[in-house]
C-alpha cells in the first residue's frame, strides 16, 4: 500500500508537495484552493517588516519554444497588513487541520524575531521556514542573503529563533554563496530542525536593446533580481547533494526547491536526499493543477519499483554521486548511429567536426546523407547523442571490457599519473587530430 505522506521535522503533511513562499502562497484563498487542488502543505509568502513593491516585478528566459525555462523577480516580501495574513492563516488551518501550513519569516533584530515567531505560533502555523535567500532588496536592508551568505550571523539568528520558537524550524538557504555546507552546517549548529535551499539565484536576465535596461524594468532603470525556474534545477540538485552526503548536516531532513515541475523532478530529488519539495515557478506558470500529475507520477513510479514509502527512496542516489577522482577511467562508450532512424540532418557531423573530436564523416556519396562514426577517434563524449533530435537514434554503445577499473585515485596512490604531456599515460596523446593542411585545403575550397 502506497503512502506518500511525510512527517517532516515534525511538520506532518499528507504528501511530500508543498509550495515554496511567493506569490501563489500570498492570501489564505490561494493556499485553500492549493490544497483543494492536491498540494499538501504550503510555505506562507514571507512576512516580516512592512516593504513597498514596485511594477514591474518579473523578467524571463524565453528559449526556444519554452516560455519561462528561467524566470526572474524583484519582489519583496509580503507587502499585505500582517494581522490579515495571520487572520487568514488561522483560517486555512481551521479548514486544513491535515495540511502543513509553514510561515516564512524574514525580520530584522533579535526583538523583532521574537515578537513574529509567536504572531504566527499562535496563528497555529505548523512550521516556520527563515528566508535568507532573498537576493534583492531585503539584503540591501541588512537581510534575507545578506544573512544566508554570512555563516556565523546566520547561527546567530538560528540560534536567536530556536530560543523561542515552540514549532519546527526550517532554515532556507540562498545559493548565492561557494560553499553551500557553510551556511548548511551553521544552521544546524545554531539548532535548526530542518533544512530547505534553494531561494533563487542572484542574476540579469537580460538588457533591453533599446533604452539599455535590465530586466524587468522600473521606469527605465533595473536591478538583479532573484533567478528559478527550470534553469535551476542543475543548481538545486547539487546542493542538495551537497547537504545530504555531508556527516552533520545530514541528520535534519532537507526540503528541496528549485525548478520542480514534473513528478520526475520530485523523484530526482527525494533521490538525492529531499524528503518533501517546493515548488514556485511551475505554479505562476501553470497553476496548481500541475500537483496531479505529480501525484499520479510519483506514485506510479514507486509501484514499479515496490516502494511503500517515499522514505523508502529518499536518497538513494548519493552513494552514486561520486568525486570525479573515483570514476573508471578505462570505462569506453563510443556512439552508434541507427541507420533506419537517421533522418539525414546531419547536425551531428556538424558539432563532432566543430565542436568535439572530428569522429563523424559524412558519406562520399553525395546522395546518401546519413553520417558514420569514426570509431578510433571517438572519445564517447555524447555531443552527437544530445544534439541528434531523434530520440535514441544515436546510442553510446560500451566498447571495454569491462575488466579494469582504474581512477585517477588509484594511480595517485600507485604515483602513476602522468607527469609530462608527452606521456604515454597522459590522456590526450594518441588521440586522432586531423592536419592543420586539411583545414587549409578545405579553404580552399570554399
Ligand atoms: C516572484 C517570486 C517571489 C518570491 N518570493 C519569495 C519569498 O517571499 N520568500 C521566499 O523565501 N522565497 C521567495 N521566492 C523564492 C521561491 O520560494 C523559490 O525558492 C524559488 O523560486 C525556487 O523555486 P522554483 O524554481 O520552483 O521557482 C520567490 C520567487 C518568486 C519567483
Ligand atoms: S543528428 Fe541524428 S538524425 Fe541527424 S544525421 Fe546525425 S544521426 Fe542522423
Ligand atoms: S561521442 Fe563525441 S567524439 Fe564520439 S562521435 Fe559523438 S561527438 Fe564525436
Amino acid at each position: 500500500m502506497i503512502d506518500i505522506s511525510v512527517n517532516f521535522a515534525g511538520i506532518k503533511a499528507p504528501n511530500p508537495f508543498w509550495l515554496a513562499s511567493a506569490p501563489p502562497t500570498n492570501s489564505g484563498y490561494q493556499i485553500m484552493k492549493a490544497f483543494d487542488a492536491g498540494w499538501g502543505g504550503a510555505v506562507w509568502k514571507t512576512l516580516g517588516l512592512p516593504t513597498i513593491n514596485v511594477s514591474s516585478r518579473y523578467g524571463s528566459i524565453n528559449y526556444r519554444d519554452t516560455r519561462m525555462a528561467g524566470f526572474s523577480n524583484i519582489e519583496l516580501i509580503s507587502d499585505r497588513p500582517l494581522e490579515d495574513n495571520l487572520r487568514e492563516m488561522q483560517e486555512v488551518k481551521k479548514y486544513y487541520p491535515n495540511h502543513a501550513v509553514i510561515a516564512s519569516l524574514m525580520v530584522d533584530t533579535r526583538q523583532e524575531w521574537e515578537t513574529i515567531i509567536k504572531e504566527v505560533q499562535d496563528a497555529g502555523a505548523d512550521g516556520i521556514e527563515l528566508n535568507f535567500g532573498c537576493p534583492h532588496g531585503m539584503c540591501e536592508r541588512g537581510m534575507g542573503s545578506a544573512v544566508g551568505q554570512e555563516p556565523e550571523v546566520l547561527k546567530t539568528i538560528v540560534g536567536w529563533v530556536m530560543a523561542a520558537a515552540k514549532i519546527p524550524v526550517i532554515t532556507k538557504l540562498s545559493p548565492n554563496i561557494s560553499h553551500i555546507t557553510d551556511p548548511g552546517l551553521a544552521a544546524v549548529q545554531g539548532g535548526t530542525n530542518a533544512i530547505s535551499l534553494i531561494n533563487t539565484v542572484k542574476s540579469i536576465v537580460g538588457i533591453d536593446l533599446d533604452t539599455f535596461a535590465p530586466y524587468p524594468i522600473v521606469d527605465g532603470s533595473g536591478t538583479n533580481g532573484g533567478y528559478c525556474g527550470p534553469a535551476v534545477k542543475p543548481i538545486a540538485l547539487h546542493m542538495l547533494k551537497e547537504l545530504a552526503q555531508h556527516r552533520q548536516i545530514n541528520k535534519v531532513p532537507i526540503c528541496g526547491i528549485g525548478g520542480i515541475e514534473t513528478w520526475r523532478d520530485v523523484v530526482e530529488f527525494i533521490l538525492l536526499g529531499a524528503t518533501s519539495v517546493q515548488v514556485c515557478t511551475a505554479v505562476m506558470h501553470y497553476g496548481f493543477g500541475i500537483v496531479r500529475e505529480m501525484e499520479a507520477g510519483l506514485k506510479g513510479f514507486m509501484e514499479q519499483r515496490s516502494f511503500d514509502t517515499i522514505y523508502d527512496f529518499a536518497g538513494r542516489a548519493l552513494p552514486k554521486v561520486t568525486e570525479w577522482k573515483n570514476l573508471n577511467l578505462k570505462y569506453s562508450v563510443k556512439a552508434n548511429i541507427d541507420r533506419e532512424k537517421c533522418i539525414g540532418c546531419q547536425l551531428c557531423y556538424i558539432a563532432c567536426d566543430d565542436g568535439a573530436h572530428q569522429a563523424i564523416k559524412l558519406s562520399e556519396n553525395s546522395e546518401d546523407r546519413i553520417p558514420s562514426v569514426i570509431e578510433d577517434n571517438c572519445v564517447g563524449c555524447n555531443l552527437c547523442s544530445l544534439v541528434c533530435p531523434v530520440e535514441n537514434c544515436i546510442s553510446m554503445q560500451r566498447k571495454d571490457d569491462k575488466s579494469e577499473h582504474l581512477t585517477w585515485d588509484m594511480l595517485t596512490q600507485k604515483n602513476e599519473i602522468p607527469n609530462t604531456f608527452n606521456d604515454e599515460r597522459a590522456g590526450g596523446k594518441g588521440h586522432h587530430v586531423p592536419s592543420v593542411e586539411e583545414a587549409w585545403n578545405k579553404r580552399e575550397n570554399i
